[in-house]
């Protein structure tokens, strides 16, 4: 049996990898202008933490989740978001004591067992970020205008940001009763899954993707319509800021996020590039989460975004990391040269490659061509006599005589390295 890897769990090829670390890399430099730390919690936790905070009647915790009993006979689960450890982890080591505001973002891999298809896999990365202890809405425009410049610094102008309420405790109940009313009538023509919801999670059946379903919720109330005059004050105030500050989003009163820890803000950034899987970052308020995990009143805000799903937007350019030189040599003798020459290169800091295995130079310079070397060069027995080499820019041709030491070797390619790379 050959083996491979599971259904639903990829590699990241070296081709790719330059893509993934472009999209870290910009993360992180945004976060952390924004004043956002990292944290790194473990990639599994007991399950009862996600039962409590996801909810038992979600799709995740009901049918997704990697849940197994360990040598211990412990009931744990491979993490299927991010959030639930770090607001563990937050109650756990009290780090609300410290600073009441903490602004805390993380990345990794997250595990759920749905369908695989273009942008859903099983084994995915998450790229979070999460502020406590703030109610204002300030803090809600602020992280929504993270997001939006996080998009526009890796250069995408997709996606677009959705907004809704989803109100407070307070207002919920008598607006899931309004909705019960108005799906009472028209059970029948629910899905098998709505059906279900409509006992357990009828907000649910507003976002189910079911033809039969959209059709025959296609006039229900909206929770925007009724939400208490704080959640309304709340909501306003985050349209405020975002307009305060020139973010575009539009509403989305259908948008019910699939975990139940959400109060009043929740968004969504959304392209139509990835069919079915438009969703690249959500996120929202979790005001009660951080209480019902067993920590102090400390509201919450969040999002997280799906690298996959940014990665595949960002699938038409190119990320990889080109050499500035490339070292042949003619024959044996120079290997030593080029070898010396290479180790003093790199260094200091000059991307160098020589070919390994003596290889004629005709395929020593297909290789240089492959690997897209900003310059080579070739060593030969005069090369070595006369301690000179003649260096080529690889994309026009032109040459330029310099002396074989490390120091003016990086000065001919640091010179002109940067209109071409
Ligand atoms: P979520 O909506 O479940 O929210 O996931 C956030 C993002 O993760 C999605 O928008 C999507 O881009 C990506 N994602 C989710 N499932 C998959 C999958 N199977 N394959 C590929 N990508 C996927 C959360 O996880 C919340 N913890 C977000 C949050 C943080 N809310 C508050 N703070």
């Amino acid at each position: 049996m050959a083996l491979t890897a599971i259904k639903g769990f990829n590699d990241i090829l070296p081709d790719e990898s330059g893509r993934w670390q472009h999209i870290e890399k910009s993360a992180r430099r945004v976060f952390e202008l924004n004043g956002f730390s990292e944290i790194r919690v473990p990639i599994m936790e007991k399950t009862e933490l996600f039962r409590r905070s996801i909810g038992d009647a979600t799709d995740i915790v009901e049918k997704e989740m990697y849940t197994f009993t360990d040598k211990g006979e412990n009931c744990v689960t491979l993490r299927p978001e991010g959030t639930a450890g770090v607001m563990r982890a937050l109650i756990e080591h009290k780090l609300y004591v410290q600073d009441p505001v903490a602004k805390l973002y993380y990345l990794g891999p997250m595990f759920r067992y749905e369908r695989p298809q273009k942008g859903r896999y099983r084994q995915f990365h998450q790229i979070g970020a999460e502020i406590t202890g703030v109610h204002d809405p300030l803090a809600d425009a602020q992280l929504l205008n993270m997001l939006s410049t996080f998009f526009r610094e890796i250069g995408l102008d997709e996606p677009a940001l959705q907004i809704n309420s989803l109100g407070c405790p307070e207002c919920r109940p008598a607006y899931r009763n309004t909705l019960l009313s108005f799906l009472d009538g028209r059970l029948d023509s629910l899905c098998e899954d709505c059906k279900r919801r409509f006992t357990t999670n009828p907000l649910r059946t507003l976002d189910c993707k079911v033809a039969g379903c959209i059709e025959a919720t296609a006039g229900a109330p909206a929770m925007l319509d009724h939400l208490c005059r704080a959640c309304g004050e709340h909501f306003d105030g985050v349209r405020r800021y975002l307009d305060l500050s020139g973010t575009r989003y539009s509403l989305n009163t259908r948008m019910v996020r699939g975990l139940d820890y959400y109060t009043r803000t929740t968004f969504e950034m959304v392209t139509c590039q990835l069919g079915s899987q438009s969703a690249v970052a959500a996120g929202g308020r979790y005001d009660g989460l951080i209480s019902q995990l067993g920590g102090p009143e400390i509201p919450g805000i969040g999002f997280a975004m799906g690298l996959e799903r940014v990665a595949l937007l960002l699938s038409q350019r190119e990320f990889v990391t080109t050499p500035d030189l490339f070292i042949a040599t003619m024959g044996g003798g120079e290997r030593d040269l080029a070898f010396r020459l290479m180790d003093g290169l790199l260094k200091s800091g000059v991307r160098v490659e020589m070919d390994y295995e003596g290889k004629s130079l005709k395929s020593q310079m297909r290789r240089a061509d492959k690997l897209k070397a900003v310059y080579s060069v070739v060593i030969g027995q005069n090369e070595v006599s006369s301690g000179r080499a003649a260096f080529k820019r690889m994309a026009d041709g032109v040459v330029t005589d310099a002396a074989l030491s490390v120091d003016e070797i990086a000065k001919v390619v640091k010179c002109f390295d940067s209109p071409l790379k």
